[in-house]
């Protein structure tokens, strides 16, 4: 089998990079380990910037999102009984987009599907050879059956255990990582949303936040144990301790209900330089990872897939690789950016296993000179409503 680009991964990175090549008529296979059901069962992230949601009305698949998402312009930061609002649109002009990963990627599948497009599911065994050569194969199982596709380029959107970055030579990159010492147990349940907006809050009790996918499906998430399961955590247990860590206005004002999912997920910050090794590029968390706490995970993915997609055009339309010689540097000086914004804002709400009254004190003074500060609103918000590309 031959296409143009053959995508490794078949989640919001490879769908939407297949969907905006195929409107300018370049060929791609998207190829993913799991089933549509499987993909569509992660409970991820919720928050859009004006970037990501361009680039879905760019690739024909924004209708939904425009009728069932909720444009945000601001959020609201707690620290103990405290809490201000920090207006988005008021410092830079624009909002956000409250549409859950879920179903941005339904729509792209269901784009993908009617399109035509080339989506094989449950394929084992990848492999990416000549990756450094003018023609790259990607080998595969289904099956029984081993296949090879042959391909000008490769898109490694698998995610960040996927096997596209391990095909880069160890001499050929380097990799920055920091752990954090905690993880977020995420719920989401049939109840109306706290508060119309977002509540990020720092407690002594520890992080949480207060989130939701429509006017009654709310997602909420709390700080927990690395060594937690899901299973130790009984919704009676979740609400309770949700409720201790947000002001007491707002934690009377929760809607309990049974959660329909929970999940814990690790914090990690992870950066691969470079993010291409000859016609293999890396995108979305197959080249770096985020934690949570201000939604970037995805966001940055997708100007990721903005610039890959831009040079792939540029090489098939003008035969011109500039753009493509460039996407690795280009998707770095964003990616760190975003990298710094989410390391922050977790440093600020989150309570660290060995924090001094110190460490405490200067978060808190952090919190109050964000609340006061114009300047400082300012530059939060622009970060969180993403930097331009
Ligand atoms: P992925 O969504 O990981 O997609 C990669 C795809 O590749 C997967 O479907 C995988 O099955 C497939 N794959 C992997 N290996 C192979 C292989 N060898 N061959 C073929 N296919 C393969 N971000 C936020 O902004 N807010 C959040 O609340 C949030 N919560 C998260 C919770 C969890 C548990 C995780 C893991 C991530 C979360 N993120 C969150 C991050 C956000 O969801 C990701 O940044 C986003 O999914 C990145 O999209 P992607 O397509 O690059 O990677
Ligand atoms: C959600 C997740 C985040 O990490 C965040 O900062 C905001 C919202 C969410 O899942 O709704």
């Amino acid at each position: 089998m031959r296409t143009q680009v053959a995508i490794i991964g078949g989640g919001p990175s490879g769908l939407l990079l297949s969907q905006l090549l195929h409107l300018r008529g370049i060929s791609s296979v998207v190829l993913e380990r799991k089933t549509k059901d499987y993909v569509l069962g992660r409970i991820r992230a919720g928050v859009l910037e004006q970037g990501l949601v361009r680039l879905m009305e760019e690739a024909n698949v924004a209708g939904r999102m425009h009728r069932e998402g909720f444009v945000h312009d601001g959020t609201l930061v707690a620290y103990g009984d405290e809490m201000f609002h920090v207006d988005f649109k008021a410092h830079t002009g624009s909002g956000v987009m409250l549409y859950g990963q879920t179903e941005l990627t339904r729509d792209l599948y269901e784009a993908r599907e009617k399109a035509g497009g080339e989506l094989i599911f449950n394929v084992e065994d990848v492999e990416i050879a000549g990756a450094n050569t003018d023609c790259p194969q990607v080998h595969y199982r289904v099956g029984d059956r081993i296949h090879q596709l042959n391909c000008d380029f490769v898109a490694g959107c698998d995610g960040f255990h996927g096997v596209s970055r391990r095909t880069i030579p160890t001499d050929q990159k380097r990799e920055y990582e920091k752990v954090y010492p905690f993880g977020w147990l995420g719920i989401l349940s049939e109840t109306p949303p706290v508060n119309d907006e977002l509540i990020y809050s720092n407690s002594e009790r520890g992080f949480a936040l207060c989130s939701m996918r429509n006017a009654s499906l709310s997602r909420y998430y709390i700080q927990c144990s690395l060594s937690d399961r899901p299973e130790d955590w009984t919704d009676h247990a979740f609400w309770d301790e949700l409720k201790r860590r947000i002001p007491a206005e707002q934690a009377e004002a929760i809607v309990m209900g049974p959660s329909i999912e929970k999940s814990i997920a690790p914090l990690r910050s992870f950066v691969c330089e470079p993010m291409r090794w000859g016609r293999l590029f890396l995108c979305g968390d197959a080249a770096h990872i985020v934690p949570p706490t201000g939604a970037k995970g995805l966001n940055t993915a997708a100007s990721d897939v903005q610039y890959l997609y831009t040079g792939l055009r540029r090489f098939y339309e003008d035969g011109d690789m500039e753009g493509l010689d460039s996407y690795s540097a280009k998707a770095l000086a964003r990616v760190w950016k975003a990298e710094r914004f989410s390391w922050w804002f977790s440093s600020l709400m989150h309570r660290y296993p060995d924090q001094s009254m110190f460490d405490h004190k200067m978060q808190i003074a952090e919190l109050e000179f964000l609340r006061s500060s114009d300047a400082a609103q300012k530059a939060m918000a622009e970060n969180y409503v993403g930097l331009p590309y």
